[in-house]
């Protein structure tokens, strides 16, 4: 038996649920996971960032930087936090803009699942596409429940099914295959969002102090953020380090100010001439934690007092805090990452839409898509503004 749809979306996750509640019913949701929306639950440690109240395009890295500002501006922030208030879920701003839900992040998979009831949309979990081809009118999909297998027409047919981070939760990378049978290339795909690792020497110091945090600026080429830094048993994380590894490049440098509002060489000068009998540990204890100055001043063998360095000397320690400069080995790769960089290539795919420039009928959306966002919520607006987007062009046919 044949089943015909209007619109067959593969993916639960939050893009494939927005495009759901947008596509004017007669439509099918399909996810191989038992739950959906699982990286909903998960995030922002189990509150959700569901949004950023400053999003706007320049948040997000992609090839054509133009790309998302279609669909960004056509579902904002505000229009997501309307409809999070019409929830009665109760929120709060974090910081910089982070909204997250006050209690769990399950009410956001709630309230898309009941919006999704309301629209009509069915959902069918533990469901694998095991074939897929175009047709005439549209797509022949063949799905397989249980070791059963059904097959199913569709007019549309949406790609939602995310990217490559945390395979253990059951991201597949399968969209980017569907993406290259259908002719569309690929933006290579890395980990962003990640841990970054290091080699022997700066591994032992992150070891030493690991669970240690505190705010930094960290820069990568001309890219620079202000926020938390984490040392940890495998090297650097927090929420400054993953903004900056979805912009690090392996063999570049990364270079970290310990203590942005210090002029740290001008400090110690001055320090030198006032109190010159103090000692190097007690000025830098002063200034950070104390694991943290024992740490770099074994790095640079430095010790005694304050007194008996050279200019040279407290440059050198100046700069170990207000610009050291390291090269990380690489990333804690997709088991941690927070996102997947790069997906299908916008350049095939019509920005108002989401839809393919080459297969009528075709929509990629979400994170599958090379358009990916910073840390902070950004992640979610994008899935909500690109799966309103695709819906919509959808109920309009
Ligand atoms: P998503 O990955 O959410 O959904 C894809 C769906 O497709 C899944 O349900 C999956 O099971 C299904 N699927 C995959 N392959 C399939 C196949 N072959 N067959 C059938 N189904 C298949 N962002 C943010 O803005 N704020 C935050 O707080 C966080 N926090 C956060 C924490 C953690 C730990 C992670 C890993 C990620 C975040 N993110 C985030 C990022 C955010 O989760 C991510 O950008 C969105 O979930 C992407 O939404 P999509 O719907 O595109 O993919």
């Amino acid at each position: 038996m044949q089943t015909h749809y209007k619109t067959v979306i593969l993916g639960a996750g939050a893009a494939g649920m927005m495009a759901a509640i947008h596509a004017g019913g007669d439509c099918l949701v399909v996810d191989h996971a038992k739950s959906p929306g699982e990286k909903i639950r998960i995030s922002g440690g189990g509150r959700c960032n569901f949004t950023n109240i400053h999003a706007s395009p320049a948040n997000f890295i992609s090839q054509n930087k133009h790309f998302a500002k279609s669909a960004l501006s056509r579902y904002t922030a505000q229009d997501f936090i309307k409809l999070v208030e019409a929830h009665n879920i109760a929120y709060h701003e974090k910081t910089l803009g982070q909204l997250f839900c006050d209690e769990s992040a399950k009410d956001i998979i709630a309230l898309l699942l009941k919006e999704m009831t309301k629209a009509g949309a069915k959902l069918s979990l533990q469901t694998s596409l095991t074939e897929y081809q175009k047709t005439e009118s549209g797509f022949a999909l063949t799905l397989s429940k249980s070791g059963k297998a059904t097959h199913v027409t569709c007019d549309h047919f949406v790609v939602a099914c995310g990217g490559k981070s945390i395979p253990k939760m059951g991201a597949t990378g399968f969209g980017y295959e569907i993406a290259e049978q259908f002719s569309h290339s690929i933006i290579e795909t890395r980990p962003a969002l990640v841990p970054l690792t290091f080699a022997h020497d700066i591994l032992a110091m992150t070891q030493k102090l690991a669970g240690l945090s505190l705010d930094v600026s960290v820069r990568c080429g001309k890219v620079s953020f202000d926020e938390a830094m984490l040392f940890t048993h495998r090297g650097l994380s927090g929420p400054s380090i993953l903004q900056i590894s979805s912009y690090w490049r392996e063999k570049l440098d990364i270079s970290l100010n310990l203590k942005t509002k210090l002029d740290v060489f001008s400090s110690l000068k001055d320090e030198r001439g006032k109190n010159g009998k103090h000692t190097l540990f007690a000025f830098l204890a002063s200034i950070m934690p104390k694991r943290l100055a024992e740490e770099i001043l074994a790095r640079l063998s430095l010790s005694g007092n304050l007194a008996d360095q050279s200019d040279k000397k407290l440059q050198q320690l100046a700069n170990a805090i207000n610009n050291w400069t390291l090269q990380p080995i690489g990333s804690e790769g997709y088991r941690t990452a927070e996102v997947t960089l790069g997906g299908v290539d916008t350049k095939d795919l019509n920005s108002r839409t989401l839809e393919s420039k080459h297969v009528n009928g075709l929509y990629f959306i979400g994170e599958v898509v090379d358009v990916t966002g910073w840390l902070g919520g950004y992640n979610f607006q994008w899935a909500w503004s690109s799966g309103f987007a695709a819906g919509t062009a959808i109920a309009s046919r």
